[in-house]
C-alpha cells in the first residue's frame, strides 16, 4: 500500500532525536509489561486457564505439578539399596515410603490406615458415606534398580488431585467415598508372588501366601509379622471389600512403552490388559570338578538351561510354527499371540557358582505374556512339554513350578470412555488448545488392576513415559506429564460432585 501524503518524512537528524525520544518511550512501555509477563504468564497458574465456552478453571500447578514432583522424587529416593532403587515387600524402605504416603494422604485430607498385608488407605467419605467407593491405587513397591515413576506416579496423582479438590473446598462434596490405595507389592520380586495387596482386598488371594518364603526363608506373614503386623488367615480374609461397596477401580500409570510417545500425546485410556504367568524352573544335574569330568560324562544343569532358555525365545518367536504344528490352538488364538506374546528370562542363580565348578543346580524364571488365555496356556504346556524331554536327554532332573499367573483383563467400556474424556477435559484446560483424539492402548505389563478386576470395573490411564523406558532408573516421566496426569485425573474426580 502506497504512504498517504501526510507521512511525516522522517530526515536524519531532528528525526534521529524524535525517534530516539520514540524508542525510549517504546522502551520504558515494553519494559513495564516484561515486567508484568510473567505475571500474565502466570495467570493461568493463579486463576486457571479459560476455555472456550468461557469457563474458569483452577490448574493447580502448585499441587499437581510442583508438589506432585517434588514428592515423586522424595519417593524415588527411599531405598533399601545404596546408589539404586529399590523396595520389596515390607522392607524398611518400603515402610518409610508407606509413612510417607500415608502423610500425603492426610495432608490431602484422607482418612488413612495402613491394612494387614501393609497397603496404605486414605478415603474422602464425601456426602454419602454408605454409597459404592471410588477406588484408585497402584504400587508402591518397585523392582531392582528400578525409575521413579512405575506405580508410585499413579499414587501421587491421585493423592494430588484430591488435595486440588481439598484445597478448593470440594473434598467434602463427592457423591461417593474416594479412596487411594498405595498397594503393597505389585512387582513380586520379593516373593515371586505379585498383587499380595490387591488380590487380598479383592479376595482372590489364598491363605497359603502368608506361607510363602523369600530367598532367605522369611514367610509372607514372618515378613508383616517384623514390622508388627500380626496377620492371620482369618484376617487376611477379612482384607477382602464386599462388591456391594466399591463402584470401580481406576489406576493411572506410566505406559511403559512407546506409543505415547510416537503418537505425541501425554495421555492414553487403557483398553486391557495383558495376561501372565510366571515360572520357577529348576534344573539339576551332578555337581563336579571343572577340570576333571570329562565332556560326555558329564550332567551340567547349566547347558540344559541355556538350552531351554533359546528353546523358549524359538517358540515364543514362532509360536505359530510349534502350535499349529502340534495341532494345539485354533488358528484364531495361533494368530493373536503372534501379535502379543512375549517371554523373558529374568532371573537364573546356580549353584555352587564358581569358575571351576561343574553346577549342581540352576534355577531360572520364566515370564509369559499374552492376550489371549488359551494362547498362553498353550505356550506353557509346549514349553513344559518339551522341557522335560529335553532334560531327559540330558539325564538331568527338572521341575516347573508355577508361581504366578493372571488371566488377561478387559477394561470397562464406561470407565474407559470417561477416563478419555477426563485425560481429554485435562489435556484442553492446560494448553487451551484441543489435543485431538485422546488414544487407547493395551497394556503388556501387569497392574494391581488384574487383582481388582476380580472385585469391580476397572480402568486405566497410561501417562506417556521417555523412549518408553520403564523398570530402569532412565525412567522419565516430565514434570508437565506428571500435571496432565494428575489434572485428568482431578477431572475424572469432578465428574462425582
Ligand atoms: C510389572 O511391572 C510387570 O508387568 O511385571
Ligand atoms: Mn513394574
Ligand atoms: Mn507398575
Amino acid at each position: 500500500m502506497a504512504a498517504p501524503n501526510n507521512s511525516p518524512i522522517i530526515t536524519t537528524h531532528t528525526c534521529s532525536f524524535a525517534s530516539h525520544a520514540i524508542m525510549n518511550k517504546l522502551i520504558s512501555i515494553i519494559s513495564f509489561f516484561l515486567l508484568l509477563s510473567p505475571f500474565f504468564a502466570m495467570s493461568n497458574t493463579f486463576f486457571g486457564a479459560e476455555n472456550t465456552e468461557g469457563i474458569k478453571y483452577d490448574l493447580f500447578p502448585e499441587i499437581l505439578k510442583k508438589e506432585a514432583v517434588t514428592r515423586l522424587n522424595e519417593l524415588g529416593k527411599v531405598s533399601d539399596a545404596n546408589g539404586y532403587l529399590e523396595r520389596t515387600f515390607q522392607s524398611p524402605a518400603s515402610i518409610k515410603a508407606g509413612n510417607l504416603l500415608r502423610a500425603w494422604m492426610e495432608d490431602a485430607g484422607l482418612k488413612t490406615w495402613v491394612d494387614q498385608m501393609g497397603n496404605v488407605h486414605g478415603r474422602a467419605e464425601g456426602i454419602n458415606p454408605s454409597e459404592k467407593a471410588l477406588l484408585i491405587g497402584s504400587h508402591l513397591d518397585t523392582v531392582i534398580d528400578a525409575g521413579f515413576f512405575d506405580g508410585s506416579l499413579g499414587i501421587i496423582c491421585a493423592i494430588s488431585a484430591l488435595k486440588a479438590l481439598n484445597t478448593s473446598g470440594r473434598l467434602g462434596k463427592l457423591q461417593r467415598p474416594v479412596e487411594v490405595i498405595a498397594f503393597c507389592d505389585e512387582e513380586g520380586v520379593r516373593f515371586q508372588s505379585t498383587f499380595l495387596g490387591s488380590a487380598a482386598i479383592a479376595g482372590i488371594l489364598p491363605v497359603s501366601a502368608l506361607q510363602v518364603h523369600d530367598k532367605n526363608g522369611v514367610t509372607v506373614q514372618g515378613a508383616l509379622r517384623a514390622n508388627s503386623i500380626e496377620t492371620t488367615e482369618e484376617n487376611l480374609l477379612q482384607l477382602k471389600y464386599e462388591a456391594e461397596s466399591v463402584w470401580g477401580y481406576v489406576e493411572v500409570h506410566i505406559e511403559q512403552g512407546p506409543v505415547l510417545e510416537n503418537v505425541g500425546l501425554p495421555l492414553g485410556s487403557v483398553k486391557g490388559i495383558a495376561g501372565q504367568t510366571r515360572l520357577k524352573v529348576t534344573v539339576k544335574g551332578t555337581q563336579g570338578h571343572a577340570g576333571t569330568v570329562p565332556m560326555n560324562m558329564r550332567q551340567d544343569p547349566m547347558v540344559a538351561a541355556a538350552e531351554l532358555i533359546v528353546f523358549l525365545e524359538s517358540l515364543c518367536k514362532q509360536p505359530d510354527y510349534y502350535l499349529s504344528y502340534d495341532g494345539q490352538c485354533a488358528s484364531s488364538t495361533v494368530k493373536s499371540l503372534a501379535g502379543s506374546l512375549v517371554c523373558t528370562v529374568g532371573e537364573i542363580s546356580t549353584w555352587p557358582s564358581a569358575s571351576n565348578v561343574i553346577p549342581g543346580q540352576v534355577t531360572f524364571t520364566v515370564d509369559v505374556r499374552a492376550m489371549d488365555d488359551t494362547g498362553r496356556e498353550a505356550i506353557i504346556y509346549e514349553f513344559s512339554n518339551r522341557l522335560y524331554h529335553m532334560c531327559d536327554r540330558r539325564s538331568v532332573f527338572c521341575n516347573v513350578e508355577r508361581k504366578h499367573d493372571a488371566n488377561a483383563v478387559v477394561c470397562d467400556p464406561g470407565l474407559s470412555t470417561e477416563l478419555k474424556s477426563a485425560s481429554y477435559a485435562a489435556l484442553k484446560r492446560i494448553t487451551g488448545e484441543d489435543p485431538g483424539d485422546v488414544p487407547v492402548l493395551m497394556s503388556g505389563a501387569g497392574h494391581d488392576a488384574m487383582a481388582m478386576s476380580h472385585l469391580t470395573n476397572v480402568g486405566m490411564l497410561f501417562v506417556r513415559c521417555r523412549g518408553g523406558i520403564s523398570h530402569s532408573p532412565a525412567e522419565h516421566v516430565s514434570d508437565d506429564d506428571v500435571w496432565a496426569a494428575g489434572m485428568a485425573v482431578l477431572a475424572f474426580l469432578e465428574t462425582l460432585l
